[in-house]
């Protein structure tokens, strides 16, 4: 009896600690993706959303003035935002792997963690977690 208990317990700990980590910043993408989105945002998006990825021709991709909780944005909206719309001019021209890298690297820079397991492209298309950016 006793033992059960301390189990339920230990156990009741362990999913509500992980629930809420998930809740703030799941892990999307790979530290790889990231890497190669880093290459891909500086080669078609930088010129319009800035090397620092504070705006100019196209709007703020980063921090609050991006992505706050206010803006309700889900992961889903803004990759078919970026897989679809993307870049402005040229729409759906980058491969669904840059599509992938670049939208690992906008994750990255708004302070998501990387994981093990790389973002899917139809996945992360359908998508509702939220995305808030965790930066300032
Ligand atoms: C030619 C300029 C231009 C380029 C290049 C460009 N964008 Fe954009 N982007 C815009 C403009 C303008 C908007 C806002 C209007 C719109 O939604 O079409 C926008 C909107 C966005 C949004 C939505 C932001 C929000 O808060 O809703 C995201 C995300 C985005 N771009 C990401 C990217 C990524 C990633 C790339 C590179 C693959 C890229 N953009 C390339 C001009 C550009």
């Amino acid at each position: 009896m006793k033992i059960l208990k301390i189990a339920g317990s230990a156990g009741f700990g362990l999913v509500l600690s992980t629930g809420v980590a998930l809740a703030a910043t799941p892990a999307l993408y790979t530290a790889a993706q990231a890497k190669a989105g880093a290459g891909v945002y500086a080669q078609s998006c930088a010129m319009c959303h800035g090397a620092d990825l504070k705006g100019g021709a196209g709007p703020d991709l980063l921090g609050q003035a991006f992505a706050a909780p206010s803006n309700h944005y889900t992961i889903g909206a803004i990759f078919s935002e970026v897989a679809e719309q993307m870049p402005a001019g040229q729409p759906g021209s980058l491969t669904h792997e840059q599509y992938d890298d670049v939208m690992a690297y906008l994750l990255q820079k708004n302070g998501y963690p990387a994981g093990a397991k790389p973002l899917d492209y139809s996945a992360t298309l359908k998508s509702g977690a939220p995305l808030v950016s965790q930066m300032k």
